[in-house]
This record gives C-alpha cells, sequence and structure tokens, in this order.
C-alpha cells in the first residue's frame, strides 16, 4: 500500500511540475490586455487553496463528518501551539527562498540561475544524511552528482542566452549567485525539515499541510503588502486575473499537496529525481511539441558525435 502511494506521489509530482511549467510558458507567451497579474497575490491564493483542499481532505478522513473535523482541527491545531509553531520554521524559510529566487532571478539570466539552483540535489542529501541519519553509500553519491551534471546540462543556457548573461554586471552576477546559493541550502533545510516533523510525529501530513499554509499565507500577505501594497490599494487583490491564471494557481496549489505527499511516502532525495524528469519532460515537449526549445552548442557538439 504504502509503495503504491510512494509511486503514485512521485507520478503525480512528474505531472504537476511539467503541466505546471509547460502552463507558465505558455501564459507568457499569451498576449493579454490590462494589467498582467501580481505573483504576489497568486501565491497567497495558491495556499488558500491548499489550505482548503487539506480541510477537505482531513473531513473525509473523519468519515464526512462536520463534529469530528471540528474537533480534530481544535485538538490538532488551536489546542497545540507549540506543535503548530514548529511549521512557522519551514514556511518562513520557503518564503525566504521565493523571495531570494526573485533577487536571484533579478541578477541572473533564467538559464545559469536554473543550472545552478540544480545543486539543491546535493544540499538535500548532505542535509537527510545530517538531520535525519540517512546512509547513502558510494553508489547513491555517485548517482545524486551524475543527476546534478546530467539536469545541469539539459538547462545548459543556450548561445543567445550567454549574449544576455554578459550584458549583466559582473557585480550584479555575483550578487545573483549568491541568492541562488542561500536558496540550494535553504530549499535543502526546508525541505528535510518538513520530513523530520513528518515522519518523526503523529499528526497527518493534511493536518501539517494547513499549519504550513497557515502561515505561508500569513508571510505571504506581507509580502502582497510590501511588495504590491500600492497596486492592490488602486486595481484590486485579482486585478488581471484570467482563466490561465486560475490554472496556474490551482497547479501551484496542487503541487504543495502533492510535494507534502512525496516528503510523506518517498523522501526528498526521490522528489529531486522525480523534479528532475519532469525538467527532462518539459525540455522534450517544448522542442518537439511547442517547438521553442533551441538546442545549445553543447548539444550541437553532442550531435556530432553521435
Ligand atoms: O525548490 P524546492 O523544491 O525547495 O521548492 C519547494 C516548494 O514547495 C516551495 O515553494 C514551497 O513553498 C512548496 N511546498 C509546499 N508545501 C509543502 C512543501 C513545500 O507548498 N508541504
Amino acid at each position: 500500500m504504502s509503495a503504491n502511494l510512494k509511486y503514485l506521489s512521485l507520478g503525480i509530482l512528474v505531472f504537476q511540475t511539467t503541466s505546471l511549467v509547460l502552463t507558465m510558458r505558455y501564459s507568457r507567451t499569451l498576449k493579454e490586455e490590462g494589467p498582467r497579474y501580481l505573483s504576489s497575490t497568486a501565491v497567497v491564493v495558491a495556499e488558500l487553496l491548499k489550505i482548503m483542499a487539506c480541510v477537505l481532505l482531513v473531513y473525509k478522513d473523519s468519515k464526512c463528518s462536520l463534529r469530528a473535523l471540528n474537533r480534530i482541527l481544535h485538538d490538532e491545531i488551536l489546542n497545540k501551539p507549540m506543535e503548530t509553531l514548529k511549521l512557522a520554521i519551514p514556511s518562513g524559510i520557503y518564503t525566504l527562498q521565493n523571495n531570494l529566487l526573485y533577487v536571484a532571478l533579478s541578477n541572473l539570466d533564467a538559464a545559469t540561475y536554473q543550472v545552478t539552483y540544480q545543486l539543491k540535489i546535493l544540499t538535500t542529501a548532505l542535509f537527510s544524511v545530517s538531520m535525519l541519519s540517512k546512509k547513502l553509500g558510494v553508489y547513491q553519491w555517485l548517482s545524486l552528482v551524475i543527476l546534478m551534471t546530467g539536469v545541469a546540462f539539459v538547462q545548459w543556457p543556450s548561445d543567445s542566452q550567454e549574449l544576455d548573461s554578459k550584458e549583466l554586471s559582473a557585480g550584479s552576477q555575483f550578487v545573483g549567485l549568491m541568492a541562488v546559493l542561500t536558496a540550494c541550502f535553504s530549499s535543502g533545510f526546508a525541505g528535510v525539515y518538513f520530513e523530520k516533523i513528518l515522519k518523526e510525529t503523529k499528526q497527518s501530513v493534511w493536518i501539517r499541510n494547513i499549519q504550513l499554509g497557515f502561515f505561508g499565507s500569513i508571510f505571504g500577505l506581507m509580502g502582497v503588502y510590501i511588495y504590491d501594497g500600492e497596486l492592490v490599494s488602486k486595481d484590486g487583490f485579482f486585478q488581471g486575473y484570467n482563466r490561465l491564471t486560475w490554472i496556474v494557481v490551482v497547479l501551484q496549489a496542487l503541487g504543495g499537496l502533492v510535494i507534502a505527499a512525496v516528503i510523506k511516502y518517498a523522501d526528498n532525495i526521490l522528489k529531486g529525481f522525480a523534479t528532475s524528469l519532469s525538467i527532462i519532460l518539459s525540455t522534450l515537449i517544448s522542442y518537439f511539441w511547442l517547438q521553442d526549445f533551441v538546442p545549445t552548442s553543447l548539444c550541437s557538439s553532442m550531435k556530432d558525435w553521435v
């Protein structure tokens, strides 16, 4: 049963990550009139959807009884403030991480950022070994290094992107690099910390996700206020939302649920393999189907070898 859940959750994660990347890319190519949606509000909406979905799942687990649901939410969340507070740590780190990635993307070209961010595969393994006492053999470490190198190659900047990156100053490249490197450590730590909480305490994964979403919404609202407060008071919270925005937001919320299930039934290291597979899948779909992926000089020289 739990082996089935492990592979099911990993499979859904591959599907979810691939469709999110492709939908986001598609939404960027669409030309819309009026203001664009604010990503800071999308983060909050996704957190709220995640909480609603988790409340429904807890309701289903309590045999669809409203009284039982009410009791569980009271007993497990309101009456255990210290347990609930534990989730403020990964939630705060994830918020910081999302902001660091924003800094990284403003100072580095997208491809360099993606390649460097793959280092999180190794930081995740390091935290899993030190915080969860996981044992990795030489072959497992070696396969992680091969995985990281392979994914980095898939995302290697194309020649035109290399030209773009030359326009960024060395100073700002350094700031971007520091931001993405810090994000690699925060991603590894937050993921493994969440895994430790899930596997070492008895609260269900859905209760833990409600707690995570609660803090996520608070931190997210603070982000809306700080970054887009003026725009929201002028054109409203949902400015620029269209059907595609809602699809992206729902896919993001689904992502939070699936990531939690993957961490519970598999682990963070396997999550790294699943998201890597989805990077390769979305690159292939984008090359053969959307025809918007340009092979790099590295790919061309590989073609010369075969
Ligand atoms: O890059 P990384 O794999 O660390 O990103 C994890 C993402 O998953 C974060 O944006 C975090 O907000 C989200 N997450 C979530 N719910 C969880 C665990 C992670 O939404 N239970």
